[in-house]
């Protein structure tokens, strides 16, 4: 048995590939740098998606209509769901789309984050929700559906390159409990709520509204190390650093350092929290590192994945439903791919309970 089932391969995948000793991701045969500069979140999901559904040379146009389709769904909040966290109420209302396998079921899956997360903000906070613009990118209507604003060129390319960094990444907690329940054959609704399950815990894609809580405890570049040293002896985990697979940077936080570098050059972010950012970047990297030498722990997703959202406006609690608008694809895409190449998952477990006593 491997704890955690590390280093076992459960699934083989067309879709990404994760090279955790190189700290490269490949997408479909495309670098994630690569997408990062040249593709739209658009363009990456019809890449994900090509061969699981029909081809759509009108992909942007079918998922507007999709936003558009889901804001008739906010009919169903009601005030008890305006008291759980964004992404649990987004769960709920998740949870009534219809269970289907095809691209209108996926489409509409895709869509729901972008347009539940700034409604249950927007309500949430006693304003009323903006409709989608179809015609809209999809960063660019989330945004504008948050803030009621039109986004800058630079929001609007910070949030793409966002959704583009997580949209897939192998076999991840979230991905694999996607691929269990659609092995079962059970419909692409129950796939992505495994999958935002899984996501939500802090070990996963919970991380990112704790890294702000950290950068807020920590509150200066001259306070950092004090207060990471007192943490590390704590015996607590530093949030944003460390991965399961890579031993080396995590390839996606340089991607979204240069998406927050993006913001920064059009001041759209503090200047003052992104040198606190750094430092204590720096001073995580060099206590891990005299911590524990036999196990590289480095800059994960989730720490710039932080500073990025937060400079875009959207509230830490909102954090991992934003991550859900981005990984729904591969989400997706791997359920389809399990659903139609792969078998009934069901490994085994080990009895280590006790055994029945013998009748006197
Ligand atoms: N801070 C301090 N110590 C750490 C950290 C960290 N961020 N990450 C791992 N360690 C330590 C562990 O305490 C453990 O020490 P031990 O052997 O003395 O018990 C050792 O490094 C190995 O850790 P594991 O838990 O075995 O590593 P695992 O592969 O199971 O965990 C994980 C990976 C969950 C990401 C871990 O590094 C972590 O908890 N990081 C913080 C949370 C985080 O940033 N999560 C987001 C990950 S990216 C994503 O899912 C999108």
């Amino acid at each position: 048995m491997n704890a955690g089932l590390e280093d076992v391969v459960a699934a083989s995948t067309v879709l990404s590939d994760v090279d955790g000793k190189n700290g490269r991701l490949i997408i479909r045969g495309s670098s994630l740098d690569d997408l990062v500069t040249n593709d739209r979140y658009e363009n990456v999901l019809a890449l994900l998606f090509a061969g699981f559904f029909p081809q759509t040379p009108s992909l942007p146009a079918a998922l507007g209509a999709a936003r558009a389709e889901i804001f008739d769904h906010l009919t169903a909040v009601d005030p008890t769901l305006l008291t759980l966290p964004p992404v649990d109420a987004m769960r709920a209302l998740l949870a009534r789309l219809d269970d289907g396998d095809d691209l209108s079921a996926a489409l509409r899956l895709v869509a729901a984050p972008a347009v539940f997360i700034p409604a249950l903000l927007r309500l949430k906070a006693g304003k009323s929700a903006i409709a989608p613009q179809p015609a809209s990118s999809h960063a660019a209507d989330t945004l504008r559906m948050m803030t009621g604003d039109i986004p800058s060129p630079e929001q609007t390319a910070a949030l793409d390159r966002y959704l583009v960094t997580v949209a897939d990444h192998g076999l991840n907690a979230s991905t694999f409990a996607a691929r269990v329940v659609a092995s079962t054959r059970a419909g692409l609704t129950s796939s992505v709520l495994a999958a935002l399950s899984a996501l939500k815990g802090p070990l996963h894609g919970g991380a990112p509204g704790p890294v702000l809580d950290m950068l807020d405890a920590a509150a200066t570049p001259d306070n950092a190390p004090n207060w990471i040293a007192a943490e590390l002896a704590r015996g607590e985990r530093l949030m944003g650093f460390g991965h399961r697979v890579y031993r080396v940077r995590d390839p996606r936080a340089d991607a979204l350092k240069s998406a927050v570098r993006l913001l920064a050059g059009a001041g759209a972010i503090d200047p003052a929290r992104l040198a606190l950012a750094e430092a204590v970047e720096r001073t995580a990297l060099d206590q891990l590192k005299a911590k524990k030498p036999d196990r590289p722990l480095d800059t994960n997703v989730e720490f710039y994945t932080a500073l990025l959202l937060e400079a875009l406006g959207f509230p830490r609690q909102a954090f991992t439903g934003v991550f859900a608008m981005g990984r729904v694809g591969g989400w997706i895409a791997h359920a389809r791919e399990q659903a139609e190449t792969g078998r009934l998952i069901r490994p085994r477990s080990l009895y280590i309970g006790p055994q029945p006593q013998a009748a006197a």
